[in-house]
């Protein structure tokens, strides 16, 4: 990881604070610039409002999430709101009197966005093998071998399973069958920590019950992932590229142990390869994209970016290929028409990350001071700038808090699914944001922490962390256990 500009972020100063409600101007130019802070009171000030002007919400509360950026303009609130109704609808299956709603599955995962998308929050995994909790999925494909078709590979980023797809439907329409039940189960292992004190992680493993068309394949891959919380992702899709890939270091060619590199992805809309962003591995190159195949993959919805109504039913498939679709003349021929998407879009980029109102607390302090010096920031990258804009003001130029680099790194055995993601390896994972991980418990009402919600605490997270992370981890589990503490506060003042 390249040492970042230590900019001018003193000149932020108790200003912004009262800037929380209001609309204001973008920051001219010679204002801060993407890259690192490091200790001092000057960041704590300013990181009370992580997401800069948008910051705003019910805090501590489950709509910590729900509020719309703070300086939204007037006239866009409509907008959001349409956009909420679409983030919330429930779809029915075809053929429907409600020709707006319906085209569900035949296969899907959940009904609507809101299903998994708790609150806007984190999804949870299964509490045990008969929870049928939804809001975490599988992933599926097969081994990348010398026959795979290059150009697949290219759009997709993995090999479908021949029969199943790239996704494990555990739902489908009446008179279909699912295409299995997801079961997890859990080991526990022992971590010994400074001053006598343990932990225990669990380790899942994942099945996969009556498959209904047919045996998997038997190299079968599977990547389970919870969804993750939505606020403040049109910030990230604001920060230039060019600020993101100057913190690569495939190489590791300053030797600190942390490479840090981009992946490169399918864009549909554009037809090209670029920079990965969202999702557990970066596989997803835009908020859009992401909202259209979630319609398509996760609940079946045909779309103008994803226009097959069968969703991810695979052509041997054909009982679910030839069911009734809910293509309609009202949304354009599809399921959902290019004006929903467009709300939805709106809507998931303008949700408010929460204020920090705790950030200056001498503890959180301390903590965040431990943070830096375990080389935690290295990767959770506290700060950017977003690029100037003029087609969304809100998210222009603004003072950003995000915790994430939104690059790959290699995180050990421990946590890898081995099965690659476009340039993502099997043992790799994007740097996930901490913003607003200390409001999960508020929000959903658990604490179930990486992309498969096998930590049950912030701690468990941090001692899960192995590869480029292990020195980090390293210094976590031998810090004085009242500096564990301290970290601590830290993560949930976030
Ligand atoms: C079945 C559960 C489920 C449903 C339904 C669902 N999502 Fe997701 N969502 C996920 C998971 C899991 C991920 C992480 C995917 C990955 O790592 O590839 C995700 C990722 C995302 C992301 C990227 C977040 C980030 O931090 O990178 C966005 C945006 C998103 N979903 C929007 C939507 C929208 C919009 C809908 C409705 C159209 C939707 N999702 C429906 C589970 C779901
Ligand atoms: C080498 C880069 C790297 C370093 C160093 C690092 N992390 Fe992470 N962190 C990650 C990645 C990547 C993930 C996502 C891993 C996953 O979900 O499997 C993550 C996830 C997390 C999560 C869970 C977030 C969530 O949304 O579930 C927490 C909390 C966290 N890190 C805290 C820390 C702390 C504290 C430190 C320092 C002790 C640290 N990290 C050091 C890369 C890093």
């Amino acid at each position: 990881m390249k040492p970042c500009l230590l900019s001018a972020a003193l000149l932020l100063g108790p200003a912004m604070i009262a800037a929380a409600d209001v609309a204001r101007p973008p920051l001219a130019p010679a204002q801060p610039q993407s890259g690192a802070y490091h200790t001092g009171q000057a960041q704590s000030l300013t990181e009370k409002l992580p997401g800069g002007a948008t910051t705003k919400s019910l805090s501590a509360s489950p709509g910590a999430f729900a509020s719309s950026a703070a300086n939204l303009a007037f006239d866009d609130k409509m907008t959001f709101a349409l956009g909420r109704a679409i983030f919330r609808k429930l779809w029915v299956s075809s053929p429907s009197s409600t020709t707006a709603s319906d085209g569900l599955g035949p296969l899907y995962n959940a009904r609507s966005c809101q299903r998994c998308h708790i609150n806007n929050g984190r999804g949870r995994p299964p509490e045990g093998p008969h929870d049928s909790s939804v809001s975490l999925f599988l992933r599926l494909s097969i081994p990348i071998d010398k026959d795979a078709d290059p150009e697949l590979l290219r759009r997709r980023g993995v090999i479908p399973e021949p029969v199943y797809g790239t996704q494990l439907q555990t739902f489908a329409v009446p008179g279909m069958a699912a295409e299995g039940q997801l079961q997890v189960s859990y080991a526990e292992k022992r971590v010994e920590l400074s001053g006598g004190e343990e932990a225990w992680l669990r380790t899942p493993s994942y099945r996969i019950l009556a498959p209904a068309y047919g045996p998997l394949h038997p190299e079968l891959q599977m990547s389970a992932r919870i969804a993750p919380a939505m606020a403040g992702l049109g910030l990230l899709e604001q920060i230039n590229d060019a600020d993101i890939l100057s913190l690569a270091d495939p190489d590791d060619s300053d030797g600190d142990g942390i490479s840090g590199r981009p992946n490169h992805v399918w864009d549909q809309a554009l037809q090209a390869t670029r920079l990965g962003r969202f999702g557990w591995k970066a596989g997803n190159p835009s908020l859009a994209q992401q909202n259209s195949s979630a319609l398509q993959s996760d609940i079946g919805i045909g779309n103008p970016l994803f226009p097959i109504a069968s969703g991810d039913c695979s052509p041997r498939q054909t009982a679910c290929t030839e069911a009734p679709n809910g293509n309609t003349p009202g949304q354009d021929g599809l399921e959902a028409s290019q004006q929903m998407l467009d709300w939805l879009l709106f809507y998931s980029q303008h949700l408010a990350v929460a204020p920090r109102p705790t950030a200056a607390d001498p503890e959180v302090l301390a903590g965040q001071a431990l943070f830096n010096k375990a080389g935690c920031a290295t990767c959770h990258q506290p700060h950017f700038v977003t690029a100037e804009n003029p087609q969304l003001p809100a998210l222009s130029r603004q003072s950003i808090w995000p915790y994430s680099d939104l690059l790959l790194h290699d995180m050990g055995a421990g946590l890898a699914d081995e099965r690659a993601e476009f340039a993502a390896s099997g043992r790799e994972w994007r740097t996930a944001p901490l913003w607003g991980i200390g409001q999960a418990e508020a929000v959903n009402g658990h604490s179930y922490f990486l992309h498969d919600g096998r930590a049950r605490n912030l701690l468990e997270a941090v001692l899960w962390h192995g590869g480029e992370a292990r020195a980090a981890r390293e210094q976590v589990v031998t810090m004085p256990a009242a500096q564990r503490t301290q970290l601590i506060r830290f993560l949930e003042s976030l």
